[in-house]
């Protein structure tokens, strides 16, 4: 049972319905999980095919890809199920958005994920007119939060999250977790209908630091869920104190959220990496060259 005190909504990150199978028995609950074109290429049972030298079509990685979300959905069926378009750096919001449409309609419960790109964000208001669930991932800036914000205006709460991914700014020295708070901080003085989802985790910290600044939701990886599910679901009192180990601190933006999001500087170098890395991991799996190559 999920703790009454326990406010945010805690997601699995991850491509393995075993995992979440195991994760729901240690927890006693799950409100939902993510995945993405990397998670999904660690499967065991991709992985197995893989490394005995097989490759997917498109079709075939396709087919599995809505075999684990469906799997997975059917064991959270009150919570939410997070699937990634293909999106490289030169992919169209169109070709995104005929995507996310064939994957929302894989189950009843899935929020699309594009990037916090200027094409992902263009399928995503597109998307969200169409009443879709939306997740804008690959974010790294108050920015592109505010422009996720003004893209999405209009749809009702629980519809769009926002994903800042707070580990691949620490490893580059940064501290994500100043990027979490200040995106809160931003979100409340708007319509609140867009939710704060605490991304690429790494630590027990950084779950913990994410619940006490009130992240509306928080997805981590198996390892982390097991590890605090086994601790007896630790929460951080008034004394918690987030150790920020020497990152650097990212400074606050006072970012007016009444622009059209077009007017936002939407560029970061790690969205564009991280585009490059998921395309890559996905085109590895039917056997097709990375972007840069083609
Ligand atoms: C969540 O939606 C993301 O897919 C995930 O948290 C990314 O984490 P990583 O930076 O560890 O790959």
């Amino acid at each position: 049972m999920k703790p009454d005190t326990l406010k945010s909504k805690i997601f699995l990150d991850g491509g393995n319905p075993d995992e979440t199978k195991e994760i729901i028995r240690l927890l006693g609950f799950l409100d939902g999980q993510t995945t993405n074109p990397t998670l999904i290429s660690k499967n065991p049972r991709a992985k197995e095919h893989l490394e005995h030298g097989g490759t997917f079509t498109e079709e075939e990685i396709m087919e599995f890809y809505r075999e684990v979300v469906t799997r997975i959905a059917s064991m959270i069926p009150r919570g939410t199920v997070s699937v990634e378009v293909y999106a490289d750096p030169s992919t169209k919001a169109e070709e995104m958005l005929s995507m996310g449409r064939k994957m929302f309609s894989w189950i009843p419960n899935a929020h699309v994920k594009f990037p916090a790109s200027h094409e992902g964000l263009k399928a995503a208001e597109q998307a969200v007119r169409e009443e879709m669930r939306v997740n804008m991932t690959l974010c790294f800036s108050q920015e592109q939060a505010a422009a996720v914000y003004a893209a999405t205006r209009g749809a009702k709460r629980g519809d769009v999250f926002v994903s800042p991914f707070i580990g691949r700014l620490d490893d580059r020295g940064e501290n994500g977790m100043d990027l979490i708070e200040h995106v809160l901080a931003m979100y409340r003085k708007g319509d609140g209908h867009v939710e704060v989802l605490t991304a690429s985790v790494r630590n027990p910290d950084h779950l913990l630091y994410a619940l006490k600044l009130g992240s509306d939701i928080i997805t981590a990886p198996y390892e982390i869920l097991k590890e605090w599910g086994e601790r007896g679901l630790p929460l951080p009192d008034e004394h918690y104190r987030y150790e920020t180990k020497g990152l650097r601190g990212i400074p606050y933006k006072d970012i007016d959220l009444t622009k059209n999001w077009q007017e936002y500087d939407l560029r970061h170098d790690l969205t564009v990496k991280g585009m490059e890395k998921f395309s890559q991991d996905w085109n590895a799996m039917i056997g097709r060259p990375a972007v840069a190559q083609r």
